[in-house]
């Protein structure tokens, strides 16, 4: 981190952020307040680390700026749209959430019918669920394992598997909870060229993460959360 500067968003202040949080604050019913009056706004052409000890809030925060919690207090805008008049749909065409668990995100008795899932409920056709899927399998080595039951798979080709079926829904953003966990040095090395090119095609994305080499070679800017609050906010 001792490379990185105070933040800067090069050339990008007169771009809108894809997802802007404002005053945001947020507890669990009962409990206390986990998040407290955050303000940040995240950029499509950066690469977001957001970093910090266990129980600090970051999966809480990732959460947030997917849409899949709604702010107790303040707004999250996601391209300029309360996440509260959003539904879930809505949010998924627009950012991709990795859970901390790829379980918690497999339903499907199979891969092919795993990464069918989302595009048959946006209503395409046989034909355009059967290229997109084809597509998908190849670019996520995952052709092999096409009858295969997902629950069934490695940690990796779970994880794979996961990141392939929030793709075809073709976000603009992708936010990842702790993706290297449990991924060998091969899998680490497969997954950060899976990244890479996304960020060649513009995805802007967020990685929260533990890991410091993975966070080191990637982030274009490092977030450190504490306490429920931004402590450090730094381009690299
Ligand atoms: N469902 C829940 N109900 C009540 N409290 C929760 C719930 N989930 C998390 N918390 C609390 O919110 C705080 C932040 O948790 P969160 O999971 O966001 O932290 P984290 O930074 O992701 O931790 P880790 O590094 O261990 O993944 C913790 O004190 C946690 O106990
Ligand atoms: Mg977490």
């Amino acid at each position: 981190m001792a490379a990185c500067d105070a933040l800067q968003v090069k050339g990008v202040m007169a771009i809108q952020p894809y997802i802007q949080l404002l005053n945001v604050s947020y507890r669990y019913p009962r409990g206390e307040w986990v998040l407290r009056d955050l303000n940040l706004k995240l950029y499509q052409n950066q690469f977001t680390a957001i970093t910090g000890p266990n129980g600090s809030g970051k999966t809480t925060l990732g959460k947030l700026i997917s849409g899949i919690f709604k702010p107790v207090k303040g707004q999250v805008l996601i391209n300029g749209r309360d996440s509260r008049e959003m539904s879930l749909g809505e949010v998924g065409k627009r950012i991709g959430y990795l859970f901390q668990n790829p379980n918690h995100q497999i339903f499907a008795p199979s891969v092919v019918e795993e990464i069918s899932l989302a595009l048959k409920f946006r209503g395409l056709s046989e034909k355009e669920i059967h290229d997109i899927v084809a597509d998908a399998l190849e670019a996520f080595h995952l052709s092999h394992l096409k009858d295969a039951f997902p629950l069934r798979l490695s940690r990796g080709e779970r994880q794979r598997l996961a990141i392939a079926s929030i793709l075809v829904n073709d976000p603009g953003f992708l936010i990842m909870d702790e993706p290297t966990t449990g991924l060998d040095l091969k899998r680490k090395k497969t997954l950060s060229g899976m990244l890479e090119d996304l960020g060649k095609k513009g995805i802007g994305m967020v990685v929260i993460s533990h890991d410091n080499n993975f966070v080191r070679h990637h982030a274009d800017r490092i977030i450190v959360i504490s306490g429920g609050e931004i402590i450090d906010d730094r381009s690299c």
